[in-house]
């Protein structure tokens, strides 16, 4: 049986699919490259922001489409979606016949089983335990040199926008020893770099034989894997401790880059979004950071046009973007989200124009932050993983500095996994050009 796993949404995501394809790995299906060739298509989905949603929906519209065709086809649906609308997209026209939350994916291969007796099957429990942690990983995603590795899984802190809490359920951190395990492997498989994921990596607390936190695994991982690069996302504020950022900082193979999501410069609109940290606590983690480690770069989620947001509250978060000095962003508009606090609670106020208008500044200023940023870097020496072949010239590679910053520089006979020293000479706001010396 051929299966195609499509992913929607987040770097968990991703792992997550992983996860999908090594428990049915083991039950005879092998993973193909398009949905045309499949007698499984499964969509791993995404319910963060209604765009999000969107897209999912329209990819279900096409497969249904093939699925007329193509009757024995069999369609489901992964993820936060089928945790958040079990009911209705069971009862919309789609033709899906599995739906399966991100806590219920070993009992996939006993779900098939109904389908293929023609029931449409849902299982969307939640688990306070589940983190997969036995399980190897089929790296179907991946490039062979970069891999995600989950480390704990669901989120509690019930930020007032945020769906997360209530799609994938309570935190749950994963058992040292199975991280570390999984981390040689892939240094065996010739990986070069992890990523250490989790909705809130920093909040990290095994609680078994012994009690470790978050700074105590870097270390274990870093030395486990002294060839490997490590990296992790994604940090909330509120636990960026002087003790991690000192582990960051003194650990060789660990990443200068930190991904911070501060969501709002305002207090007012901080505090309505539960964020449990103000501008002040958030700017003092930046100088820290920034103190302690020179050359790190320091990325960040922002939301525009939260509920009540005002133009003095919009303002704030220019200039807190501007303090910061951000060196890279992901930016939204808000997006009230059903059964959040902030939906029960809070009315979705500011206009779309508005929140778009405020959105467009924000990005705006980024570009313009990104941009800086990366002419900084002109003249000065980086060491380079090699990703890969550069989109736009096959004479060309790409890679990554320590700082998450993607390079492009003439092949030479270097190829993906090498590492190799590279002069920046030239930039985007996106993309930084070098030689290799
Ligand atoms: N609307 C807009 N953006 C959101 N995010 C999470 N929930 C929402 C929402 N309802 C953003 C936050 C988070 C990132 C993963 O997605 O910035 O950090
Ligand atoms: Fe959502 Fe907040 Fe949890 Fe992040 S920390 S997943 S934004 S609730």
């Amino acid at each position: 049986m051929k299966l195609f796993i499509e992913t929607f949404g987040c770097q968990m995501n991703i792992s997550d699919s992983e996860i999908v394809a090594s428990i049915l790995d083991g039950e005879g299906y092998q993973i193909c490259g398009t949905a045309a060739e499949a007698d499984l298509v499964f969509l791993n989905t995404c319910a963060i922001r209604d765009n999000a949603e969107q897209r999912v929906r329209k990819r279900l519209r096409e497969l249904s489409g093939l699925k007329r065709k193509q009757p024995g086809l069999m369609i489901g649906v992964l993820g936060c979606m089928a945790e958040r609308m079990k009911e209705q997209l069971l009862e919309e026209e789609l033709m899906v016949d599995l739906m399966a939350g991100p806590d219920s994916y070993r009992e996939l291969p006993a779900m098939l089983l109904q389908v293929s007796s023609g029931q449409r099957v849902a299982n969307v429990m939640l688990s306070e335990a589940e983190t997969y942690e036995d399980l190897s990983p089929v790296r179907h995603h991946s490039d062979g040199v970069s891999a995600f590795v989950s480390i704990m899984r669901g989120c509690q802190n019930f930020c007032a926008y945020c769906v997360v809490p209530y799609t994938r359920g309570k935190e749950r951190s994963r058992a040292p020893e199975s991280i570390v395990e999984e981390c040689r492997k892939l240094m065996t498989d010739g990986y070069r770099e992890v990523t250490l994921l989790g909705q809130n990596v920093n909040s990290y607390h095994w609680q078994g034989d012994r009690s470790l936190r978050f700074p105590d695994l870097l270390k274990e991982v870093a030395s486990a894997v002294p060839s490997m690069r490590i990296r992790f996302a994604t940090s909330h504020p509120k636990d960026i401790s002087d003790e991690l950022i000192a582990t960051i900082a003194n650990t060789p193979n660990v990443c200068h880059h930190v991904h911070l999501p501060a969501q709002s410069g305002s207090n007012r609109i901080l505090h309505l979004m539960n964020r449990k940290y103000t501008r002040e606590w958030y700017l003092g983690r930046v100088k820290a950071l920034r103190e302690a480690m020179p050359d790190v770069a320091i990325s960040t989620d922002l939301i525009a046009g939260f509920c009540s947001e005002t133009e003095e509250d919009h303002m704030e978060t220019l200039s807190l973007m501007r303090e910061c000095h951000f060196d890279f962003a992901f930016m939204f508009a808000y997006s009230e989200r059903p059964g959040t606090s902030a939906a029960e609670k809070l009315a979705d106020d500011v206009p779309t124009t508005v929140k778009k208008r405020r959105l467009n500044e924000i990005i705006t200023l980024q570009q313009e932050l990104s941009l800086e940023s990366n002419k900084a870097d002109i003249g000065l020496r980086f060491s380079v993983l090699v990703e890969g072949v550069s989109k736009k010239s096959d004479q060309a590679l790409f890679g990554r500095t320590p700082q998450n910053k993607v390079v492009v520089f003439p092949a030479g006979d270097l190829k993906a996994g090498d590492t190799v020293d590279v002069v920046i000479h030239d930039c985007t706001s996106a993309t930084l050009l070098g030689k290799t010396v």
